[in-house]
C-alpha cells in the first residue's frame, strides 16, 4: 500500500502525526468521560473539551457557546431541520419556503426535500450562472436558505456573505444555513462576516477524526427545543409525565444540544488538526498542474475551472467506474461516481464524474505520478 497516491482528500483527509499523537495520548494516559465526573481525570477531560471548543470558535470567529459538537455535516444538517422545525411543537417549518440549490450535497438538501415530499414546506431553487456559481441577483423570497459554500464537484467558493445579504433583502427573517464541509478546508471562515444563522462542517475533512462535526448556531438560545434528549442536556425535571405535569429545564447552550457522551477522542484530536491545517493548507498549484496537463488529452473533459480547489472530469468513451477501477488498480485513489451530488450532475448533463482533490500532505510528485497513470489509461 506504500505506493498508493491518495488524491481523495475532499472525501476524507489523511491525519497528521500531531492528531494521531493527541488521540493516542488521550487514550493511553488521560481517558475518562466528560461532563460527568468531578475526579481529577474527569475534570481534565472537561478542560480538554472546553479547549477544543474554544479552538474551533477562534477558527471560525465565533463564541464557544455557539459551537455544538455533532457527528458530522450530515448529522448537523439533519439536526438543523429539526431544530428549526421545533421538534417539540413541530410547527416551525410548516407552510414555509426553503431555498436550496443544485450545488448541494445530498446531506444538505435531502433533509429539506423530504419535508417537501410530506407537503410541510415548499422548495425553491437558488439561481446559478452559466459557470454554476450561485447568483445573488433574482433570488426567490425564502424563509430558510441552504447555501453550499463550496460544491464538492465544482470546487469554487461561493459568495456566502453576498447571498445572505441578498436573501435578507427579500425577507429580513430568513434563516440561513451554510454547508461549509468543503469550503473550510481551503478558506478561512468568519461566521460574523457571513452573518449566517447556522453553519456545519465535518472534522474528518479537515484532518481530524471521523464521527465528529461542528454545528455553529448564531443564536443558540433562540431555538427553544433541543432535537435530541438524554444525559447532560437537562438541568431540572419537575412533576411527572405520568401525572401530565412534567416540566423540563434545559441546560444552556451548547450542552442543551449535546445529549449523551460526546466523541471525546475525536474532539481531543481536533485542535491539532486545526493547527495543522491552518499552517498547511492544500497546495492548489497541484490542481493547476493537473488541469494544464490533462486538458491536453482530447478524451479528458474537464468540468472545473483552472482555479477550482479540485479537478472534476469525465472520459470520453469510457464508463467512469471503469476509469476509476483502472487507475485504482495502478495505485491512484480518486473519487468516481456522482459524489452524492446528483443535482449538479443532472445540471451538467453527465451521470458521473471523476474527482481529484489534494490535501495538506500531497506533493507535486504525487500529481505528476497521477497524471502518468491517467495518461496510461486514457490514451
Ligand atoms: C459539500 C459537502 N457537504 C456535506 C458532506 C457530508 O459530509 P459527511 O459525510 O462528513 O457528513 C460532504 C461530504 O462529502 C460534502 O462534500
Amino acid at each position: 500500500m506504500n505506493n498508493i497516491i491518495y488524491l481523495d482528500s475532499a472525501a476524507s483527509a489523511l491525519k497528521s502525526e500531531s492528531v494521531i499523537a493527541a488521540e493516542c495520548d488521550f487514550l493511553r494516559h488521560n481517558y475518562a468521560n466528560a461532563g460527568r465526573g468531578i475526579c481529577a481525570r474527569a475534570s481534565n477531560v472537561d478542560d480538554m473539551v472546553a479547549n477544543a471548543r474554544e479552538r474551533v470558535a477562534r477558527f471560525i470567529n465565533a463564541r464557544p457557546d455557539q459551537i455544538v459538537f455533532t457527528s458530522g455535516t450530515t448529522d448537523g444538517m439533519n439536526r438543523i431541520v429539526h431544530i428549526i422545525n421545533d421538534c417539540v411543537c413541530g410547527t416551525g417549518i410548516k407552510n414555509k419556503t426553503v431555498m436550496v440549490s443544485d450545488l448541494d450535497h445530498h446531506s444538505a438538501r435531502l433533509p429539506f426535500e423530504l419535508l417537501y415530499d410530506s407537503d410541510l414546506c415548499k422548495i425553491v431553487l437558488c439561481p446559478m450562472d452559466d459557470k454554476y456559481n450561485l447568483m445573488c441577483s433574482d433570488l426567490p423570497c425564502a424563509d430558510v436558505f441552504v447555501i453550499t459554500a463550496m460544491s464538492n464537484v465544482m470546487g469554487m467558493a461561493q459568495d456566502v456573505a453576498g447571498l445572505i445579504a441578498a436573501a435578507r433583502k427579500k425577507n429580513p427573517d430568513v434563516i440561513t444555513v451554510v454547508d461549509a464541509a468543503q469550503y473550510v478546508v481551503h478558506n478561512e471562515i468568519d461566521v460574523q462576516k457571513w452573518d449566517c444563522d447556522f453553519m456545519c462542517f465535518s472534522a474528518h475533512k479537515i484532518g481530524a477524526d471521523t464521527g465528529l462535526g461542528i454545528m455553529y448556531m448564531k443564536n443558540p438560545e433562540r431555538w427553544v427545543s433541543p432535537d435530541k434528549f438524554g444525559g447532560g442536556m437537562i438541568s431540572k425535571i419537575t412533576g411527572s409525565a405520568v401525572e401530565h405535569n412534567v416540566m423540563f429545564q434545559w441546560e444552556s447552550a451548547p450542552a442543551k444540544f449535546e445529549a449523551g457522551t460526546l466523541p471525546l477522542t475525536q474532539i481531543i484530536g481536533l485542535p491539532a488538526a486545526i493547527d495543522y491545517l491552518s499552517a498547511n493548507r492544500p497546495n492548489l498549484d497541484l490542481i493547476k498542474y493537473l488541469y494544464d496537463r490533462l486538458s491536453k488529452n482530447p478524451r479528458i473533459k474537464i468540468i472545473t475551472p483552472r482555479d477550482a480547489t479540485l479537478l472534476t472530469f469525465y472520459v470520453d468513451g469510457m464508463h467512469i467506474l471503469d476509469f476509476g477501477a483502472l487507475v485504482g488498480a495502478r495505485g491512484l485513489c480518486l473519487r468516481v461516481g456522482n459524489m452524492c451530488a446528483s443535482w449538479i450532475h443532472r445540471a451538467l448533463g453527465v451521470a458521473g464524474t471523476a474527482r481529484i482533490s489534494v490535501g495538506s500532505m500531497n506533493t507535486m510528485n504525487d500529481v505528476m505520478r497521477a497524471a502518468d497513470i491517467i495518461e496510461s489509461v486514457v490514451k
